[in-house]
């Protein structure tokens, strides 16, 4: 795991943006796993702009989305489906019929999640997966004590989370109580993992994610076993790490950041 501090939300933003840019431009064909929430917008705004002024492709990329809610009708808008459409589907090149989400609308969902995961496979597997963070510490919506090995299946959502996304929903007892969501075994097959936490109310969490011990009551800590994973904070995302300095020099000193700077 390396993790990157960056000053301003602004450019923890940017940053995850330049990364996916610069995945998009050399394999053109990249499988995306992506996510939503708050967190995500600036990114989706950022890659709108780039596609709208530079031309960025995406016409011939394929994604698959951590997560859908069970229960909402197709393109409630509500939904995660209805998200990605607002902002980032609708503004860019990308043919709909590659996009996928966990369909939380189906009458079988054990037979969705195994066909999830058979799409997934029959594209060759993720090339990077974009991730945030919850409150609880999820990744996706693997809620306390998901296991490590999980793959794509229904979940309850914790009340913790209940409280994280209510809001979003009018009124907030319409938000669904489950959720389909790839399960931690299926982000870390992921070849690449990106996470992107702003804000200070994140710091606790990511300083447990990142510097805690591993353990399935905090998902996100499973991304310490993956061997390509990325974390991009802001600063009052990484107030409360320990090891903020070392963190820095390792970005500074590693070639591979060098046009990142
Ligand atoms: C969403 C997802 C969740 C969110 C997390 C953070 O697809 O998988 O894990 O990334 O709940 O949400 P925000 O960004 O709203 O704080």
């Amino acid at each position: 795991m390396e993790v990157i501090i960056r000053e301003t939300q602004q450019d923890a933003v940017d940053l995850t943006a330049l990364l996916l840019r610069d995945l998009l431009s050399s394999k053109p064909h990249a499988v995306l796993g992506l996510a939503t929430g708050r967190t995500m917008e600036g990114v989706y705004r950022r890659l709108v702009e780039m596609h709208l002024g530079a031309g960025l492709d995406f016409s011939l990329c394929r994604t698959f989305n951590l997560d859908e809610y069970i229960g909402l009708p197709r393109g409630d808008v509500g939904s995660y489906r209805h998200y990605m459409y607002v902002h980032l589907f609708q503004h860019v090149n990308i043919d709909l019929r590659n996009t996928h989400l966990p369909r939380g609308e189906s009458d079988d969902l054990e037979g969705e999640c195994v066909r999830y995961e058979a799409a997934i496979a029959e594209c060759g597997g993720i090339d990077l997966q974009l991730l945030g963070i919850g409150r609880t510490g999820h990744i996706g919506f693997n809620e306390p004590l998901s296991a490590m090995y999980s793959r794509t299946r229904a979940k309850a959502l914790s009340p913790e989370t209940l409280r994280q996304n209510a809001g979003l929903f009018d009124p907030p007892s319409r938000m669904p109580r489950r959720a389909l969501t790839m399960g931690v075994g299926t982000i870390l097959e992921a070849r690449r993992c990106l996470l992107l936490a702003t804000g200070e109310e994140k710091a606790g969490i990511i300083a447990q994610a990142v510097e805690g011990p591993v353990t399935s009551m905090i998902s996100a800590t499973a991304l310490q076993l993956h061997p390509r994973c990325t974390v991009i904070v802001d600063a009052p995302a990484a107030a409360h790490l320990q090891n903020q300095d070392y963190y820095r020099w390792v970005f500074e000193n590693e070639p591979e950041w060098d046009g990142y700077q």
